[in-house]
């Protein structure tokens, strides 16, 4: 494993995701309560980003169809919700899933030193 620095406290809200990286992978990284949290920048639906998704309670819901991850877990709470904001109906959400189950987003553990972030990857 290797230590990257992702950001300083400075730069992460509490309110919307940081997409930085660590290594060649991008990351998303927010305030949750006092403590830093990230997620991949990879929603495990398609594939897409999702660093336009919107922060509410720590969790971040996929901008592309609505998927919701805790940011601190990355443990999925809501799949495949709705296409550019719009709710889906049932049947309509079986098929934007795509087959796809619901799965959690990677996260990584975020340790911080003096105003530094780091994440090992
Ligand atoms: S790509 Fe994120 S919910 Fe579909």
């Amino acid at each position: 494993m290797t230590k990257v620095k992702i950001a300083t406290t400075a730069d992460v809200s509490t309110d919307k995701v940081l997409k930085t990286s660590a290594g060649d992978r991008s990351i998303l990284v927010a305030k949750v309560g006092d403590k830093y949290c990230s997620v991949a920048n990879k929603c495990p639906h398609l594939g897409l980003p999702m660093a336009k998704g919107k922060l509410e309670n720590g969790t971040i819901t996929c901008p592309f169809h609505g998927s919701k991850f805790e940011m601190c877990t990355g443990k999925n709470v809501e799949w495949v919700e709705s296409i550019a904001g719009i709710s889906l109906p049932g049947v309509a959400k079986k098929i934007v899933s795509m087959g796809k189950t619901p799965s959690d987003v990677a996260s990584f553990s975020v340790t911080q030193e003096g105003d530094d972030l780091f994440v090992d990857i």
